[in-house]
């Protein structure tokens, strides 16, 4: 997907914002479902994939190695592929979870390829998935520690990876890795970071044990599986965080994977009022639908151990807490600086450019929540989540505003303003 910055968007305040949203799938659990299933044996139905930018590159990437892929609207039918091509050239677009996890994926399955992607992935680190991948005997090269990345065929044999970093792109890359290895492979993670594709792999019939932050893979044959897959928790953050700041929103069928949900913790040290209904279990993920209301909020404190189970939504984290009351500080949220932007610095200026106070620190924020903001133009800096954060902020603010370069969300939330501006009519009509 092409992304420029030519488009620009007027965000209206609204007073009230309130509505039932049905939520498009979850890109972690997508991408993950497509790529397994492409390397499994048999036929897998995924419904209500998440068909945004960043999927349909891990679509184009399959299909480049040979995959046949139907699509019918969000119904994906993948066929395993009993040989991949060798020797492609792979576009990853912005999609640093396409990159990182084809890594170790062709590095898996012996496949030649070069991996590359737009100018924001190309200055994402890439050496955080060749050093490990390295450790199990993989021949993977980046360009200066970035993309284009070379995967060469060689043999590889299980080890014990320590990751420095709590990545499950990087997680990922090495046990895609590790299920073609030779012996037994071990990935020990300092926090715990998202398990989709250790859950994946369990009912795909892997060899897989996890225990903690540990997780432990022998070679593995993988039988292709149906997946429905949940809502975006990431995606629904936005209406949530509507629903705290202006009114009342429920948010249908929501993953709720307790490594994807510290939004809720968020919320509950933020003072937000929220309740989860219809829990249930579906396709291995739990889910739920959050209803979530007006709410007074206080400033709050977050460290390094809060930082994975939110690292998409602490953009919009550092939001609510430019309109909560007193001051908020966010550390250990480096890894913020190597996303689709710089986001500690973009989310500093996007705040700034509402009319609020956002103090950029090494790893994190302190933000001096002010409970009104003014608003005012702002930039996407071609981040989605950047975009949408700056679009709950203006719905927000006083005046509203313009978001330069909105369509971005497409990466990750295609229908995204229709969705805002059908619950806005929706407020309107009612009123
Ligand atoms: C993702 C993992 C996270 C997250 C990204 C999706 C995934 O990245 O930020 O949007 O699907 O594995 P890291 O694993 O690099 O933290």
């Amino acid at each position: 997907m092409l992304l420029n910055g030519s488009d620009a968007r007027r965000i209206r305040s609204q007073a009230r914002f309130e509505g039932e949203f049905e939520l498009p799938g979850d890109k972690s659990i997508t991408h993950r479902a497509i790529m397994l299933n492409a390397g499994a044996e048999g036929t897998a139905t995924i419904a209500h994939a998440l068909m945004g930018g960043d999927c349909l590159s891990t679509c184009q990437c399959m299909r480049a190695l040979g995959a046949e892929i139907d699509i019918d609207g969000d119904t994906l039918c993948v066929h395993g592929t009993p040989r991949f091509r060798t020797g492609v050239n792979l576009n990853c677009g912005n999609s640093g979870t396409t990159m990182r996890l084809l890594t170790g994926f062709c590095a898996g399955k012996g496949i030649e390829a070069k991996l590359f992607g737009d100018e924001s992935l190309s200055a994402r680190p890439m050496a955080r998935v060749a050093s490990p991948l390295s450790l199990l005997g993989a021949d993977v090269r980046t360009t200066d520690g970035h993309a284009p990345v070379y995967v060469l065929p060689a043999p590889l044999h299980g080890a014990e990876v320590r990751l420095s970093v709590a990545s499950a792109q990087v997680k990922s890359a090495v046990l895609l890795a590790g299920i073609s290895a030779e012996g037994r492979t071990v990935v020990v993670e300092p926090q715990k970071a998202r398990d989709h594709t250790e859950r994946l792999l369990a009912a795909m019939g892997a060899d897989i044990r996890t225990d903690g932050n540990r997780t432990e893979v022998g070679k593995s044959r993988l039988r292709a599986v149906d997946v429905c897959v949940p809502s975006d928790i990431s995606s629904a953050a936005y209406f949530m965080a509507l629903g705290a700041l202006r009114g009342r929103t429920l948010c249908k069928n929501v993953g709720l994977n307790p490594t994807r949900t510290g939004i809720l913790t968020a919320f509950d040290r933020l003072g937000v009022k929220y309740s989860v209904l219809n829990r249930r279990v579906s396709g291995g993920e739990e889910t739920g639908d959050i209803l979530v209301e007006k709410s007074p909020m206080q400033g709050i404190v977050l460290t390094a151990e809060d930082v994975p189970s939110m690292i998409d939504e602490l953009p919009l984290v550092a939001l609510l807490c430019a309109y909560a009351d007193g001051e908020s500080r966010i550390s250990g949220a480096g890894e913020l600086r190597v996303k689709e932007s710089d986001r500690i610095r973009t989310v500093c200026e996007l705040i700034a450019a509402l009319g609020g106070i956002c103090i950029e620190t090494e790893d994190g924020f302190i933000i001096r929540g002010k409970k009104s903001l003014p608003g005012g133009d702002v930039d996407s800096y071609l981040d989605h989540r950047i975009a949408m954060t700056a679009a709950v902020g203006l719905t927000a603010s006083e005046k509203g505003g313009n978001i330069r370069g909105a369509g971005c969300c497409a990466i990750s939330f295609p229908g995204f303003f229709r969705m805002l501006e059908g619950a806005e009519k929706g407020a309107g009509e009612g009123a």
